[in-house]
């Protein structure tokens, strides 16, 4: 009777040990990144709570060279080593000869927050996991069309160097912010786990939806109005292809000065209407025309006008939070900000 009971008991640890096995694979738990960063803290998890309470600068100006060590590849050289290449790189597709950023670096800013945005606090997967550059078809969802190129450019980049989709993604957006010129130095962060599956769908922002949609949908992925009025900044240097196709609307810049990371684009949006014609420079998004009248943003919207420092910051702190969106093993990162270009505050 007994060897029998103890055969049982063994069978059913056995198959609760297997029920329990896809939970343990599961890559993110849901929450917002805070609830990560309770207890005892390292000096890298310490610094991300820091710049995301804002204790810290989510800017970093300290530019290095690559060191010696990295050439020798000796044990133990810095994990930044590689990004200097990348960084080196990135410059060459992302700067033109004027000095400003081009059509590269403005969809590698949109790479980075579509790769990142496809989660919010209920999600068990997605987040900066790198999906939309691997192949599971994220690329072919409606709202991801116009990134096809640079995707292709940074799988080329990817395996050029070896580093990881998920950091890659989010690398290529820092590094495209400091490209053009004004840009936010943003802290860089690397060290993230790549995906194992496709990003959950419909967490990303309809061109057309309402200021409180928006808002809300911003909210569950853990950013604030204030945020969000920062990150749409990013339209500073973007160009619009598919919401409005006739012809006077092809192409069109949603900023007067499209290769510099300016505040122009706060103005730009309250002094034009939704859309464009013949002879309005700008197209104006209608998703930026609401958000940029509706009562919880107006005012942060117009203090952006003319305050270059303050959107920066602004904007830097809120990217940080985006490009560690369900990133669980926040540890592990290292921080290879160092290995970026310097900034250019002033342009020309
Ligand atoms: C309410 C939220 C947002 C909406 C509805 C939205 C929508 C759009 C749309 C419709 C376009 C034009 C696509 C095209 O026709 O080619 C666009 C472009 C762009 N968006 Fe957003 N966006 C939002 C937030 C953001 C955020 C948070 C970022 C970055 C952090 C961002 C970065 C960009 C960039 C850089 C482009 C230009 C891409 C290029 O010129 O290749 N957007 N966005």
């Amino acid at each position: 009777m007994l060897p029998k009971l103890s055969l049982a008991l063994a069978l059913l640890a056995l198959s609760l040990q297997a029920s329990a096995r896809p939970l343990q694979q599961r890559e993110a738990s849901p929450g917002i990144i805070e609830d990560l960063l309770t207890g005892i803290l390292t000096p890298i998890t310490q610094l991300i709570k820091d710049v995301l309470s804002e204790a810290k600068s989510a800017i970093d100006d300290t530019k290095s060279s690559k060191p010696l060590t990295c050439s020798l590849l000796l044990l133990g050289s810095d994990r930044c080593c590689v990004w200097w290449d990348v960084s080196a790189e990135l410059t060459k597709q992302f700067v033109q000869s004027d000095g400003q950023c081009n059509d590269n670096a403005r969809a590698a800013v949109r790479m980075g927050f579509h790769d990142a945005g496809s989660w919010d606090n209920s999600s068990t997967n997605g987040g900066a996991d790198g999906s939309l550059l691997m192949d599971f078809g994220e690329q072919n969802r409606a709202e991801n069309n116009g990134l096809q190129s640079i995707r292709t450019l940074l799988r080329t980049v990817k395996s050029k160097y070896g580093v990881g989709y998920a950091d890659l993604a989010q690398y290529a957006h820092n590094h495209a912010t400091i490209s053009c010129p004004k840009g936010p130095r943003v802290r860089t962060f690397v060290g993230r786990k790549d995906a194992t599956q496709a990003a959950p769908n419909g967490l990303m922002p309809d061109v057309h939806d309402s200021a409180d949609n928006l808002i809300a949908l911003f909210q569950r992925k853990g950013f604030s109005a204030y945020d969000l009025a920062a990150l749409v900044g990013a339209h500073s240097t973007s160009r619009q292809r598919f919401v409005d196709t006739t012809p006077a609307a092809a192409n069109k810049p949603l900023d007067t000065t499209i290769g510099v990371w300016d505040v122009n684009f706060y103005n730009d949006t309250l002094n034009n209407p939704a859309g464009t014609n013949a002879s309005q420079i700008v197209y104006v998004l209608p998703s930026d025309k609401v958000l940029s009248t509706h009562p919880l943003i107006k005012d942060e919207w117009k203090s952006f006008v003319g305050n270059q420092p303050d959107w920066n910051e602004d904007y830097a702190t809120a990217y940080v939070r985006m490009s560690l969106l369900g990133v669980q093993n926040l540890g592990d990162l290292v921080d290879c900000t160092k290995t970026l270009p310097a900034s250019r505050k002033q342009y020309p």
